[in-house]
């Protein structure tokens, strides 16, 4: 059994549902046709990371930085939510208190219609100031060059890039810290201060991974799902949603 009770029966209140930690990464997104970025067909194989996701990147060229965005909002706004999203979304119904954790900046999440999702590297449907972060605007289109905020300064995309701080990490280790259940679905583990959030689960909190190469990339302790988001998540939460228990299968 990859999951059991966990030791201390946190969850064994009458009313309350345990509480699944679930953290995403591209993988979860690639069966609605978005790209990841590390494999051989990646964006970072298309595109220097240098020089679309990074701050000095965009000082040095702001049209180069924005349209490489404008156009990843385009695909994002086109591709739907696909089973893995959908599933995640329907145990909030029965099963699980779920807190989901991305690394992705799309919104296939929220539109597959769960209702508490933390963007660690950011948000692509959300543009900021360029000077103070703290000046936020929903975006659907492009930004152009032009753009500005309140203050008159370029608008760019709200998302993390190399280099920056991480806002929300603080608040993503609390959340893993309190999980009952911690669910990893479709990233490679490669990128800190994010992979570090597997260290702030508890040493009883049950852990598994789901991704094509789960037996390579999971750490110890970590029950490996080697499939697909599309295939595996959906099974994983038909089990736990049919026998009311956490085993994989
Ligand atoms: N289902 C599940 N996982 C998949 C699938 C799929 N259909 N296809 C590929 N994967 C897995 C790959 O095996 C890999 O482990 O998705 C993972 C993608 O890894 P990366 O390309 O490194 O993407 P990710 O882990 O999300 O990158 C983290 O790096 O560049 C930054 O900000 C960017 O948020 C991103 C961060």
């Amino acid at each position: 059994m990859w999951i059991d009770e966990p030791a201390d029966g946190r969850h064994q209140d009458a009313g309350t549902l345990p509480h699944l930690v679930v953290f995403t990464g591209s993988g979860i997104s690639v069966e609605s046709g978005i790209k990841t970025f590390r494999a051989s067909d990646g964006l970072w194989e298309e595109h220097s990371v240098e020089q679309v996701a990074t701050f000095d990147g965009f000082r040095a060229d702001p049209e180069r930085v924005l349209t490489f965005y404008n156009q990843r909002r385009a695909q994002i706004c086109r591709a739907q939510p696909n089973a893995a999203h959908k599933a995640l979304a329907a145990l909030e119904q029965d099963c699980f208190n779920v807190s989901i954790i991305t690394q992705n900046i799309d919104d296939l999440h929220e539109r597959a219609g769960s209702r508490s999702v933390l963007h660690l590297h950011g948000e692509i449907l959300k543009a900021r100031s360029s000077v103070d972060a703290s000046l936020r605007y929903p975006v659907s289109g492009d930004i152009a060059l032009g753009d500005v905020c309140d203050k008159g300064s370029q608008l760019r995309p709200d998302v993390v890039w190399f280099g920056e701080s991480v806002p929300l990490f603080e608040q993503a280790c609390a959340l893993a810290s309190q999980a009952d259940f911690f669910l990893v679905v479709g990233t490679s583990l490669a990128v800190m201060p994010a992979a570090s959030l597997l260290s702030y689960i508890g040493v009883d909190t049950p852990c598994a991974l789901i991704d094509p190469d789960a037996d390579a990339l999971s750490p110890p302790g970590v029950r490996a799902i080697n499939t697909t988001a599309g295939e595996g998540v959906p099974a994983l939460v038909e089990r736990w949603r049919r026998q009311k228990n956490f085993e994989p299968g």
